[in-house]
């Protein structure tokens, strides 16, 4: 069972408030045009606002159960035609075409264990683009403040719905629990350093645009939050 799985029912609820960041994916799909990759497509709650705003998007995920709300949500939006949803790793991703825009939103490279399985994974996005095509991806390094803040609580983000956040300064690694009823999942975080990305970004041959710490494109200045936009470095 892909780690997700158990938990696809829930997610739309669960990440209900995280809205912030749609309108910027938006936007970048609209200024480059489509078709956009999404790896981590999860339930789609980025690539239907991408499909609605008429941009076609070939969303990758490990999750069958996600992909299948994924599907439903396209279904619904009346956007299907334009979201091609493939099961596959988002480092190994099941996709031949060549794209102008791939993302990657909403912390999914955290997923990614360790630095090389991290450069495995820029270089497979770097490997989907067209020359001049953008990788665009945020993820996120914890300050001391909210470590210490959220660390070992269960506290209810939404209605019902219930996650802990326990913190490992020394690896790195947050492991967060969600549950819900009888639902609940476990997931590991591994964050890196701004420097630290900016160096894999580079071994992965990209050239970083732009660093934001937040949606509304202020530029990075010591954020948790980090947005990274690359193009592939001219050969
Ligand atoms: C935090 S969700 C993000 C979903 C969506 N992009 C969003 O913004 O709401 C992370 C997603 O990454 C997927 N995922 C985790 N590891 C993956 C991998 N190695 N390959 C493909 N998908 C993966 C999970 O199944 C899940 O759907």
């Amino acid at each position: 069972m892909a780690l997700y799985d158990p938990i696809a029912r829930i997610y739309d609820p669960w990440s209900r408030s995280v809205t912030e960041d749609v309108g910027f994916y938006v936007d970048q799909a609209l200024s480059v045009g489509g078709p956009v990759v999404e790896l981590a497509v999860g339930t789609g709650r980025i690539a239907v606002p991408i499909a609605e705003a008429g941009v076609a998007v070939i969303g990758i995920d490990a999750s069958p159960r996600m992909l299948a709300f994924a599907g439903e949500a396209a279904r619904a939006a009346g956007v299907e035609a334009l979201v091609d949803l493939r099961l596959g790793d988002l480092a190994d991703p099941p996709v031949p075409e060549r794209v102008p825009l791939v993302i990657c939103p909403f912390r999914s490279l955290l997923h990614m264990e360790d630095e090389p399985a991290k450069l495995r994974a820029l270089q497979a996005a770097r490997a989907l683009l067209v020359s001049e095509g953008r990788f665009v991806f945020d993820v996120f390094a914890p300050s001391a403040e909210d470590i210490e803040e959220t660390h070992d609580l269960w506290v209810e983000r939404e209605p019902g719905i219930f996650e802990r956040a326990v913190w490992d300064e020394s690896a790195r690694t947050l492991s967060l629990s969600v549950r819900s009823g009888s639902v609940s999942a476990t997931f590991a975080l591994h964050w890196l350093s701004l420097p630290e990305w900016l160096r894999l970004l580079d071994l992965a041959g990209f050239e970083v645009e732009s660093t934001y710490g937040w949606f509304d494109l202020r530029p990075h200045d010591g954020e948790e939050d980090m947005i990274f936009v690359c193009r592939g470095q001219s050969k």
